[in-house]
């Protein structure tokens, strides 16, 4: 994703309002990928309106899926059933999607031909070989590039087979299961750490023969899915920018409705309540085995806080957001994340470069960083990084600071809240990637800080 366009974010005093979140990026690509091996016609509304969702249809159609999504987000999609994908003529684009890719691989291992996953160059920097050992281990047989894509999946009979992962994923722990639907016998997956756990729900939910016993997930093969019709919750990763802001902000108070309570995935709550917010979380319902209800966010104390490598796995789309808190006051500091260097970008050097540049105090670790907020009062912001000629037509003055979002969606939001912070405007370059996960992000924030 290019890095020429540029958002300007002034300082804000607080942050209040009610919003709802894009559709959940992780429950929508499950949802789609089950469904296209389900009989008949699956119906899913509040589908993620973001790019990366949509690697996942574009190559499911070369795949002789078909899908339509209406104007309010509602797609249908044709399921063809277990192992009768059509062989694709061309390449299958993951895109910018380390999701589309992995799990994607899982259900291509056991198809009847051969096929090519290729992605973005940020894809194609992302390690493979996690997903291609086990593939391989059950007969499938996975050609890469020193273990990165593009990978060529050459599809095979299956057989299961107990899979231990040494890093926790929940996109291997998916990328095995899917794997496993296609495979004679059982497949087993036990994971190091809870990772979320949409897969095994969704599953569930459309027929599947699933048992868990503690770490231990198992699916039995060839078992046939049924078309179902669902309702996707919002994305708590995305309404964590907002539970961010309206924790450091004094007086701010945002209510974010419908989102996602699966609990292997609002760690965040506890998070913030150490930071010294108050936070009430409301679950008004239960869809699909998937939790939703109403978050509340009002800002109170600002602390510090001290993520260990433990609670990593719960929060790890989360730590970009965690980071920006300290830029409002108090500290984050985190290890055992060095997961986050294999994301859409390296997260740690991503972020504390951004972050040093918008002038907040940070400082990368080899498995994490620090990032320490003012003791009281704004935060300075540092002018020499500052490209005055091209900031003409946005709000942004000279003394503004300027952070590269590297093409991350993750860093782009991240920066925007931290910028919040500022005594003047500050510029986010490559804002334009919030269209991978939340193409309405500024939109949002505009009305926020109104
Ligand atoms: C995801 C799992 C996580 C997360 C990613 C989405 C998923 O990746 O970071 O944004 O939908 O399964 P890992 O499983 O590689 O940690």
């Amino acid at each position: 994703m290019s890095t020429a366009v540029v958002a300007t974010v002034s300082p804000a005093r607080r942050v209040r309002g009610r919003v709802r979140v894009p559709g959940d990026k992780s429950i929508s690509h499950r949802y789609a990928l089950i469904a296209a091996l389900a009989e008949g016609r699956s119906r899913i509304t509040n589908f993620a309106p973001g790019a990366d969702c949509h690697s996942t249809l574009a190559c499911l159609r070369r795949l002789g899926i078909e899908s339509h999504e209406d104007t309010s987000g509602v797609i249908t999609l044709m399921g063809r059933g277990l192992g009768r994908f059509r062989s694709p003529v061309e390449p299958l684009d993951a895109g910018n999607s380390g999701t589309t890719m992995r799990l994607l691989a899982g259900l291509l291992a056991g198809q009847g031909f051969v096929s090519r996953l290729v992605g973005d160059a940020s894809l194609s920097r992302r390690p493979m070989r996690r997903i291609i050992e086990p593939l391989e281990r059950m007969g499938g047989r996975v050609e890469a590039t020193d273990g990165h894509a593009p990978l060529t999946i050459h599809g095979a009979p299956l057989r299961g087979m107990i899979h231990r992962f040494e890093v926790p994923s929940a996109q291997v722990k998916s990328a095995v299961l899917l794997a496993g639907l296609h495979a004679d016998g059982s497949t087993t997956v036990v994971e190091p750490a809870q990772t979320r756990d949409h897969t095994e729900r969704a599953l569930v939910t459309f027929g599947a023969d699933i048992t868990t016993h503690g770490a231990a997930v198992s699916v039995a093969g060839h078992r046939a899915l049924t078309a179902q019709r669902l309702s996707i919750p919002g994305d708590f990763s995305s309404a964590a920018f907002w539970m961010v802001a309206a924790a450091a902000l004094p007086g701010s108070r945002v209510e974010i409705e419908d989102v996602g309570l699966n609990p292997t995935r609002t760690a965040l709550v506890g998070v913030l309540q150490r930071y010294g917010a108050r936070v009430l979380v409301e679950v008004t319902g239960l869809e699909a085995g998937e939790p939703r209800g109403t978050i509340l966010v009002e800002s109170d104390r600002i602390g510090t806080v001290e993520i260990s490598p433990e609670e990593v796995p719960g929060l790890i789309d989360e730590l970009p957001a965690i980071a920006a808190l300290a830029a409002h006051g108090g500290e984050v500091s985190v290890c055992g994340a060095a997961e986050l260097r294999v994301k859409e970008s390296d997260r740690i050097a991503a972020l504390v470069a951004g972050f040093r540049s918008l002038g907040i105090a940070a400082d990368e670790r080899p498995d994490g960083f620090v990032v320490s907020g003012p003791a009281a009062g704004a935060w300075h912001i540092s002018t020499d990084s500052v490209d005055a000629s091209t900031s003409s037509d946005h709000q942004g003055s000279s003394s503004g600071g300027t952070a590269d979002a590297r093409g991350d969606h993750r860093m782009a939001m991240a920066f925007a809240i931290a910028a919040l912070a500022g005594r003047a405007p500050s510029r986010i370059l490559g804002a334009d990637s919030v269209a991978i996960s939340y193409p309405s992000f500024f939109d949002t924030l505009d009305r926020l800080v109104a």
